[in-house]
């Protein structure tokens, strides 16, 4: 199955590798696809004939003589080019992925290429490239990292909506990151010098949760013995965050409800109506339409709160950013511990990138931190992750039937789309490299 970008005119492509063969070969494959296609025989050849003319994207081997594959992207990308890339080459260790998306390339894969998964990841890139880019992109503020591929296919739509004042609702597993997205959209708007208030709903025993979001009055109930301010008064001008907003109480979700709607709520045991300005960014990591239907969540307050959903991808479905979020979480705890550690080992960020993370980057966090405490070399190696394959088979085996829905149900999805993988991805709610993944699991390649 062949995906072709889809466009009415042919996408340009420039396939640099010094391998005459490989390349020519890619060559053959594109064209076949669609694309039409020029070769370069090394980064300075590329540099050369960029001069003369652009490209839509451009596939790049590192290992080059004359000008390798990171010196080209660098100088590329040094001067405003800012094509996307896609590292196509033989030996990827670590480092360098690391350092290739650093440089801005969308995504890496080694040879032998698979041209089906190579031509459905350049039609994904062409198709997030076509729509105008906001400008404020590159410029939004984020305190994490993130690759063009993985995380960073939704900056871009957080980039449109954070200034505005809409709700934001953050879908997605525990530990993906759905906290740090939250503040990132306080900060991206003109609220951000303003309070950022984040509430836990599961945190807050149901019997107080009101009067903690909203505030009391005096002797509003037993042990009310003064008025108290709520979380909502104290976000005014600013942003609350709802973290967990599925544990809230059905009469709860009322009152959120009616300040969605009016902008204003009355403290318990009250009556006057308060206004408040406050945007309202909610999170969680369970299915709202399931509680919907079980009757434990209502159905006004979800359509209030999805205006804007924003879906935080699984880890395991973005393992190509594993290598930039482990260099990331070295540089901050050997910072911490004050322990000089140089890097990782490539069988180190091999098994993390095997490995299904359940608990996603906050798990990927801790077993780094972990490791750099327990570290005897300047080196992260794999013999500090002693546990994680057991842990993963461990999980496969109890997961068993679980893995056999999940199996009947991409087969039938991929059959509902005839085979259209990125298609398939989409409705299934996880990236084209999640479905890949899922495929290579069960065999279905
Ligand atoms: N892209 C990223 N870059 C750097 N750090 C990240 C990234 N994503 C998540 N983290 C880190 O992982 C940890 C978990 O993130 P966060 O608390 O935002 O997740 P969450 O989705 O709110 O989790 P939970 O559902 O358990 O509340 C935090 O320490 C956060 O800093
Ligand atoms: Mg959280």
């Amino acid at each position: 199955m062949i995906t072709k970008p889809s466009a009415k005119t042919a996408y340009t492509c420039l396939v640099i590798d010094d391998e005459p063969n490989h390349r020519h070969m890619l060559r053959l494959h594109l064209e076949d696809a669609g694309y039409i296609c020029a070769e370069a025989a090394n980064g300075a050849d590329a540099v050369a004939q960029l001069s003369e003319r652009s490209y839509d994207i451009l596939l790049l081997d590192i290992a080059m003589a004359v000008m390798d594959g990171l010196s080209f992207l660098s100088y590329i990308r040094q001067n405003g080019d800012n094509t996307p890339v896609i590292v196509i080459t033989a030996n990827l260790d670590a480092k360098t992925a690391v350092s290739a998306m650093k440089l801005g390339a969308a995504d890496y894969m080694t040879k032998p290429v698979n041209t089906d998964e190579l031509l459905t990841l350049m039609a994904e890139l062409l198709q997030a490239e076509s729509p105008a880019q906001p400008a404020s992109k590159s410029s939004y503020k984020f305190d994490g990292v993130y690759s063009a591929a993985g995380l960073g296919k939704i900056i871009e739509p957080l980039a449109m909506v954070a200034p505005t004042d809409a709700t934001v609702l953050i879908l997605g597993e525990s530990g993906t990151g759905k906290e740090l997205v939250a503040r990132s959209v306080h900060d991206n708007s003109a609220r951000a010098g303003k309070p950022f208030v984040a509430v836990n709903a599961a945190a807050l025993n149901e019997n107080i949760i009101e009067s903690e979001l909203f505030g009391h009055v005096k002797g509003a109930f037993t042990g009310a013995a003064a008025a108290r301010e709520g979380r909502f008064s104290e976000a005014n001008g600013g942003t609350l965050f709802l973290d967990e907003i599925g544990e809230l109480p059905m009469a709860t979700q009322v009152k959120l409800l009616r300040f969605l709607q009016e902008k204003s709520y009355e403290p318990v045991g009250s009556s006057k109506s308060i206004t408040a300005d406050v945007r309202i960014v909610a999170a969680t990591n369970r299915k709202l339409e399931d509680m919907i239907a079980a009757g434990s969540f209502r159905q006004d307050l979800y359509f209030r709160l999805s205006v804007f959903p924003v879906y935080l991808p699984a880890l395991r479905e973005r393992v190509a950013e594993i290598p930039l979020l482990i260099e990331h979480f070295i540089d901050k705890y050997s910072a911490r511990f004050q322990k000089k550690i140089k890097g990782a080992a490539p069988e180190f960020t091999k098994k993390l990138q095997k490995y299904t993370f359940p608990g996603n980057v906050r798990e990927l966090e801790n077993l780094v931190e972990r490791s750099i405490i327990l570290a005897r070399t300047d080196m992260l190696t794999e013999e500090l992750l002693p546990e994680l394959s057991d842990a993963n088979e461990a999980r496969i085996n109890s997961d068993a039937t679980l893995k056999n829905n999940e199996k009947q149900t991409i087969i039938d999805v991929l059959k509902e789309c005839e085979g259209n993988r990125t298609k398939a991805a989409k409705q299934l709610g996880i990236s084209r490299r999640g479905l890949y993944n899922k495929l290579k699991e069960y065999g279905l390649e």
